[in-house]
């Protein structure tokens, strides 16, 4: 029998994995890019918040009064490959909790040698610590955590070489992922998890889950564990997340596909069961490595081919009662969720924005029908309401696209909730470079989002077969740095149609490329990075960055060192480094204690590519962990 040969997933991106099994046609025509990028070149100046051309110009410039104030508490700090967490002079970090950490006293501490069974990680704090809230609660400090994925170097590394993985340490990775709600204090200054307390809980691939608006009860939901299309099971690969304004905690369900396989015997061609709507999402025959479908068949298409069809939602959990059924709210769409920003409108309704985190996909806004009114009933808020997809216009404008059965030539509401996708296509939605986190200003109508990186701006389509040509807030062909890009809506209404965009800030390397590549002109040998991810403005209004990148610190990432938190000023564009971590580790997940004296910050996968020993140092287990960043003053983090 011929299968067909597909990649390991070692050192492979996600994106890439996918890319390999679905190639995309190619599309490169380096004229017409060089030509697009010249002819560009003059629109870019008066996109660009800090560049060059700002004086002509800038679309946002801000007042000179904002522009003048230096809002910064500390001294920038160079950047290092060190296995470590470096702060500026003044602050101390401590880890507060790391993968495996049991939350109740008679489970297990972690074993470095066995790194846990599924037994011990299904009442530990999970791995890969990503998105994350306090919460205060009837005198209790909550903290809610995505737990978004496991490396299997590390989860499994203390098999020897040639051992077969067990059905246990599948089970083990799977329980590893979903959310961990725990309860913390600070006892003497420092803080510690809350063993055993009534609100501690872990939400896995495994738990009981509600399906709410329109998708709910559609055909496509169906499945045989539940002909109702209403109740699915568990929430994986949960990345950024948001906060509603009454309360809750929305998880992202980011690389749901990656899990999935099919059974399907096939000769050279493609399996059937992999249908084109799958293949937008990244549905493939091979799973990513986690192997889930050996031993829940549920994760298996050729068996169930509607399962996909209930991953890739925006969750809402109520972390104050842990008897509570998450619900994936179907109205907010589906896609590679990266988090969910939210605002009151001045009108009273809610509205989310959302990246879907791939090349070329795209940026979504929903907006409720219904309006937002302290202590009342939200529960319809988040299952009725319309959802938009971003198109920029180089000059500095863009709308907002409604995807309605009218606008998207879909058959239902239920259909757009389900093949999101599809729909931003139908409409020309802008194919973006990997929108990662928004961030809203807490003082103003104005939007913030991380666009990764694309190597593909230019050269390939989207998995829709949707151009990804440069330009507007996608101006570098074959983008391996990315760009912050930021938008207010049209008179401070989040609900308008118009907005105006601009530029934030393009990172690049200054000290290697003297053109696009080098940056915006806020970014210099002391300040620079590449891939912005996280994102999150604290109280003052300065927006701090998070980056999930290149950490080779050679070529064109040369000086970057490890990745690293930076803030910046969004009146001055002035950026300072604040933190790098550790090797080979991501830094995302950004809140702050309720007196906000401590930033928590998530430190993801040190050692991803086993060359990290952090947080315990020589001879252990490198593991993710959350730290917590004080001043040594006792003062404000932010
Ligand atoms: Fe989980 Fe797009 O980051
Ligand atoms: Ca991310
Ligand atoms: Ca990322
Ligand atoms: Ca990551």
């Amino acid at each position: 029998m011929n299968k067909p040969v597909l990649p390991d997933t070692h050192d492979l991106s996600f994106d890439d994995f996918d890319e390999a099994v679905n190639p995309r046609p190619e599309e490169t025509d380096f004229d017409r890019i060089v030509e697009a990028a010249i002819s560009r070149r003059g629109l870019l100046g008066g996109v660009l918040a800090f560049g060059s051309f700002t004086a002509l110009g800038g679309a946002l410039l801000p007042s000179g009064a904002e522009a003048s104030s230096d809002r910064f508490a500390f001294k920038p700090i160079p950047t290092n490959t060190e296995d470590a967490i470096t702060v500026p002079e003044g602050y101390k970090a401590e880890v507060l909790v790391e993968w495996g950490d049991p939350l109740w006293s008679d489970a297990a501490e972690f074993d470095h040698d066995s790194r846990g069974t599924a037994e011990t990680q299904g009442r530990a704090f999970g791995d890969n610590t990503d998105g994350m809230d306090v919460f205060s609660h009837n005198g209790h400090t909550l903290l809610v955590v995505n737990n978004e994925y496991t490396n299997r170097s590390i989860i499994w590394g203390n098999r020897g070489e040639g051992d077969e993985i067990t059905a246990d340490d599948i089970h083990k990775g799977m329980l590893a992922h979903g959310i961990t709600v725990v309860e913390i204090e600070n006892k003497d200054g420092a803080w510690q998890i809350v063993k055993d307390s009534p609100y501690n809980r872990r939400i896995t691939p495994e738990s009981d889950m509600v399906l709410t608006g329109p998708a709910a009860g559609h055909d496509l939901m169906k499945t045989e564990a539940d002909q109702t299309g209403t109740k699915s099971k568990g929430t994986w690969n949960n990345c950024g997340n948001g906060v509603t304004p009454w309360g809750t905690y929305l998880t992202c369900e980011e690389n749901f596909n990656g899990y999935f396989s099919s059974s399907e015997e096939v000769q050279d061609q493609k399996p059937v069961t992999i249908t084109a709507d799958l293949a937008r999402y990244g549905i493939n025959p091979k799973d990513w490595g986690y192997n889930w479908a050996k031993i829940d068949e549920r994760f298996d298409v050729a068996k169930h081919p509607n399962e996909p069809n209930r991953a890739g939602y925006v969750v809402e959990i109520d972390p104050y009662d842990p008897t509570s059924t998450p619900k994936k709210r179907t109205a907010l769409g589906r896609f590679k969720h990266e988090n969910a920003e939210s605002v009151v409108n001045p009108d009273g309704r809610v509205v989310i924005y959302m990246g879907d985190d791939e090349r070329g996909e795209f940026l979504y806004k929903y907006v409720s029908n219904g309006v937002y009114a302290p202590g009342a009933d939200t529960d319809d808020l988040l299952d009725n309401g319309t959802l938009y997809v971003a198109k920029f216009a180089d000059d500095g404008t863009g709308e907002w696209l409604a995807l309605t059965p009218e606008t998207t030539g879909m058959a239902s509401p239920a259909e757009i909730a389900i093949h999101t996708r599809q729909a931003g296509s139908a409409v020309g939605a802008t194919t973006m470079d990997r929108p990662e986190w928004v961030a809203t200003h807490p003082k103003k109508a104005e939007l913030y989002v991380a666009l990764t990186n694309n190597k593909n701006r230019g050269v390939k389509p989207n998995a829709g077969g949707d151009e990804t040509p440069v330009g507007g807030p996608n101006p570098r062909a074959e983008n391996h740095y990315g760009q912050i890009v930021r938008w207010r809506p049209k008179d401070g209404d989040h609900t308008s149609k118009d907005f105006d965009w601009d530029i934030f800030v393009l990172a690049g390397n200054p000290t290697v490329h003297d053109d696009a590549y080098g940056g915006s002109d806020n970014l210099d040998a002391d300040n620079m990075f590449n891939s912005p991810d996280g994102l999150a403005f604290d109280s003052n209004g300065l927006l701090w960055i998070q980056t999930d990148g290149s950490y080779s610190n050679e070529g064109d990432f040369a000086g970057h060192g490890n990745n690293q938190m930076l803030a910046g000023d969004p009146a001055t564009g002035e950026i300072r480094r604040f933190m790098v971590g550790p090797n080979e580790c991501e830094i995302t997940g950004l809140t702050w204690s309720p007196d906000r004296r401590t930033m928590f910050v998530g430190i993801q996968h040190p050692g991803e590519k086993g060359n990290s020993q952090w947080p315990g140092g020589e001879g252990t287990t490198p593991r993710s962990a959350i730290i917590a960043v004080t001043r040594e003053d006792g003062g404000l983090t932010g």
